[in-house]
Order: C-alpha cells, then structure tokens, then sequence
C-alpha cells in the first residue's frame, strides 16, 4: 500500500486505511471481521479509524485484540471522542478508556468526533494535553466544515489539527468546493469516511455505476477500487473503507497503486457531479 505525507506530521500514512464502524461484533463474524484487520494490515492498510461510538467501544476492543502482535509503531491507530464527551476533563477521561480498550500506550491520532454543546476550547485544550502527556501524537476533528475548522484552529496553543474526517465519495463531492481547498491550504489531511456512500455510488443500473464499470473494465480493477482510486487521487486525500471480510479487504487494497486517467477523471465528473451544499454526514 502507497503512503503518503499526512497533513503538517510529517508522518506518511496508508492512503487506503480500515474503517470499524459496524464491524460484527460477536461470533464467526467477529472472528473473521478480525482476521480481515489483520489482512489489511498485512497489505500495508495499517491506518486503522475506530470510535468511542462504535458498538459502544466494542469496536475498539476488536482492534486491540486484532493488533495485539503487531509491532505498534507500525500502526497509525485513529480514535474519537463523542461530542457529549468532549468537556476538557471528559476528552481526557474518554481518551484513558479508549486506550485501555485497544490494549496500547497511545493513539495516533484523536478526533473530536462531530461539532457538540461543549466550547470548542475546552475540547482543543483537552486534545492538547493529550498530545502533550504522550497518549496521543497528532489531534484533529471530523464532520468539522470551514467556519467550524476556523473556530477550532483558533483556539489552539500547542498543537495543530492534523485532520478533519469528512463523508467524501463519489456521491457527496459537496467538500470539493470550499472544506477540501482550505484544509488543502492549512495544510490539514482530509480523511474521508463512506466512500460507497451507503449503496448510493453502487445503485444497478444507475447512471454512476455504469460509468464506473466502463472504466473498471478499461483498466481491469473492480467498481469498488476504481471509487477508492478516485476518492485518494489527490496528495491530501486518504479513504477508510471498511471491510468485514478478507476477500473485501484484499479487493479494497487494489484501489492504490495505480492513476486514473484524464477520460475517466471526466467520466466520473459527468457521472458523479460536484454539488456544492453544507457538509453533509451520514
Ligand atoms: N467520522 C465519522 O463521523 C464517520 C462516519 C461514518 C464512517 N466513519 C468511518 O469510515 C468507515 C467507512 O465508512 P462506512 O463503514 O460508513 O462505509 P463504507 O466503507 O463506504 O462501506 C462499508 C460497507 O461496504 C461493504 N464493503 C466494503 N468493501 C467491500 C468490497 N470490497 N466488496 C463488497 N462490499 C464491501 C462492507 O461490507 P462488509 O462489512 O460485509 O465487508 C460494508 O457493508 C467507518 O467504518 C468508520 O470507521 C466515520
């Protein structure tokens, strides 16, 4: 898997990572959802996104038990806070459990998981003493657009938001027009979650699905990579798919590595059109 520069770290990172949300979290499916991070890990998706939200931290849990034998600075683990939980002791405190959970020392990276009810300031001094006692190296946000991205930056002393995770497919191209180019100018990764966009990029016989087929065809990859393609095509792009088995997580690789050309660049523009709107979440 390519890496690439992430944000102002310094750090390259896997431009196709592994999303947890919804992973299966009891039984054969679990067993296999398990086999399946450790797949992608092996493939080099070694950025792996969880939650505190996810399953209620069972999702955090399955990462833990997924990564326990890897070398742990081979990994770019990304947590969340929940907005209720985000007053400057609570990010602290939800930040402590996290890492229990995942069985490590530190995060990667930990992002306030949508805009809430507490003052953004209290929520940045929160992830900044993280950052500064050692339990996370990089802070960010996510579903945060320009103005909100503004407020947060503001606020800031010691660290700086490395991130801002965001709904990006080929069915939401909304941020293409203001959020993308001012974190592009801030220098800020855009980690874009959703990218099948919940059976809306995908939909049989639609006009989008036909365009991806023609140019998967042309260029011998699957649907789903030429999206992955498409979503981390620029230097600030990164995608977390997530995959609950091996098969879809060995398909999901394939969508790096390789360029897309002009022709299929405008295809999928006349196919999937920007609509510039408020940043939309799902
Ligand atoms: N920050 C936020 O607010 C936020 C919001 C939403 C999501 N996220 C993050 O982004 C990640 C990805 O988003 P998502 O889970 O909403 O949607 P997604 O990655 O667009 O789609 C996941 C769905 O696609 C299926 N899939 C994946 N690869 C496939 C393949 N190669 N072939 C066939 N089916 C495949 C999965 O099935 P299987 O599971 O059966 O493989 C699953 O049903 C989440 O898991 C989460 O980590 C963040």
């Amino acid at each position: 898997m390519i890496r690439k520069p992430f944000g102002p770290t310094g750090v390259a990172v896997p431009v196709i990572g592994q999303g947890t949300w919804d992973i299966p979290e009891s039984g054969s499916r679990r067993a296999e959802s398990i086999r399946a991070l450790r797949r992608g890990i092996e493939l080099g998706m070694t950025h792996i996104d969880t939650a505190e939200m996810y399953g209620a931290g069972a999702a955090e849990e399955i990462v833990g038990e997924a990564v326990e034998r890897v070398p742990r600075e081979s990994l770019f683990i990304t947590s969340k806070v929940l907005p209720e939980n985000a007053s400057y002791k609570g990010t602290i405190a939800a930040c402590e459990r996290t890492l229990k959970r995942l069985r490590t020392e530190y995060l990667d990276l930990y992002l306030l998981h949508w805009p809430g009810s507490h003052p953004i300031g209290e929520t940045m001094r929160g992830l900044e003493e993280l950052a500064a006692q050692g339990k996370t190296r990089y802070i960010g946000v996510s579903n945060f657009d320009v103005d909100e991205l503004r407020d947060a930056q503001a606020q800031l002393r010691s660290a700086e938001i490395a991130a801002n995770e965001i709904y990006y497919s080929p069915a939401e191209r909304g941020p293409e027009a203001r959020l993308i180019p001012y974190c592009r100018e801030q220098r800020i990764a855009v980690i874009g979650y959703t990218p099948f966009g919940r059976g809306r990029v995908l939909r049989k016989g639609s006009r989008g699905e036909a365009a991806l087929r023609s140019i998967a065809e042309k260029r011998g990859k699957t649907l789903r990579q030429v999206v992955l393609n498409f979503l981390t095509r620029d230097s600030d792009l990164f995608a977390i798919p997530k995959a609950s088995n091996v098969a879809h997580i060995e398909e999901n690789a394939g969508g790096a590595g390789w360029t897309l050309g002009e022709e299929d660049l405008a295809q999928i523009d006349a196919a999937f059109p920007m609509v510039e709107g408020p940043l939309a979440s799902v």
